[in-house]
């Protein structure tokens, strides 16, 4: 990490990171989902299924959810970004908490959707955040998950999305996607698809430099 201090890749960071940039955040994505990508999730879940959006920003997708048909509720580990989503889509499905600690019964769900948030974790953590996502899932649920692809982790500039004078959100990439996947698979995932996104240029002009190529994956438990 490039003598950066430890504390920049700590929750309380992260949270405080995304207090400080949710509106410029919301700005720009709450109107933009990626709808093929999440429609491609969907389609391995039946109808009328119970999702959870794990990290969810402003509630994009969500609210995407919602429209088609399922029941989700959207959780953020950012106060200011939760109560940003509840206002955005006029609903009160968000909910203030971490990935790290669920606080959702075994098996609550049919479908999770981690969309851009578990690079927040450092790759230390990254199991025990899978398998709290494992646990919420229902036997045979399926998980959406992505991660950015690169050399080692990364703390935002104001050059990508940081606040002027203040350090950025922490990132965790990963040089090797096939270390992700064995992670996965370690937590009791069948990994279904995967695949590598390069960000589109319109989404990137955005998102800075962190990376332009994800790697997305849909997994079942198994
Ligand atoms: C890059 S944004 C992605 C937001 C949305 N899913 C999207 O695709 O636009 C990452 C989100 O994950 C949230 N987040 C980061 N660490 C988290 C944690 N430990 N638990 C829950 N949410 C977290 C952040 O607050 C932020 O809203």
């Amino acid at each position: 990490m490039n003598a950066l201090p430890e504390w920049v890749a700590s929750a309380e960071h992260t949270a405080h990171a995304y207090d400080l940039i949710a509106d410029r955040y919301a700005d720009v994505w709450f109107t933009n989902p990626d709808s093929d990508l999440a429609d491609a999730f969907l389609a391995h879940l039946p109808e009328r299924s119970r999702l959870l959006d794990v990290g969810c920003g402003p509630g994009q997708y969500t609210r995407h959810f919602w429209s088609r048909g399922h029941t989700a509720v959207g959780i953020d580990i950012s106060q200011r970004t939760a109560a940003g989503a509840r206002a955005r889509c006029g609903r009160s499905m968000f909910a203030r908490m971490t990935m790290m600690a669920l606080g959702f019964p075994d098996a609550a769900f049919d479908g999770v959707w981690a969309c851009a948030s578990v690079p927040h974790i450092p790759s230390g953590s990254v199991g025990s955040a899978l398998a709290e996502l494992h646990r919420v899932l229902a036997p045979g649920g399926t998980l959406f998950v992505n991660v950015p692809l690169g050399l080692g982790a990364r703390v935002e500039t104001p050059a990508d999305f940081a606040q002027e004078g203040t350090y950025g959100r922490f990132f965790q990439r990963y040089s090797d996607a096939e270390d992700f996947l064995a992670v996965l698979r370690s937590t009791g995932f069948d990994v279904v698809d995967s695949g590598e996104n390069v960000v589109r240029s319109d989404v990137l002009a955005h998102r800075g430099t962190i990376s332009a190529k994800w790697f997305n994956v849909t997994a079942v438990k198994s």
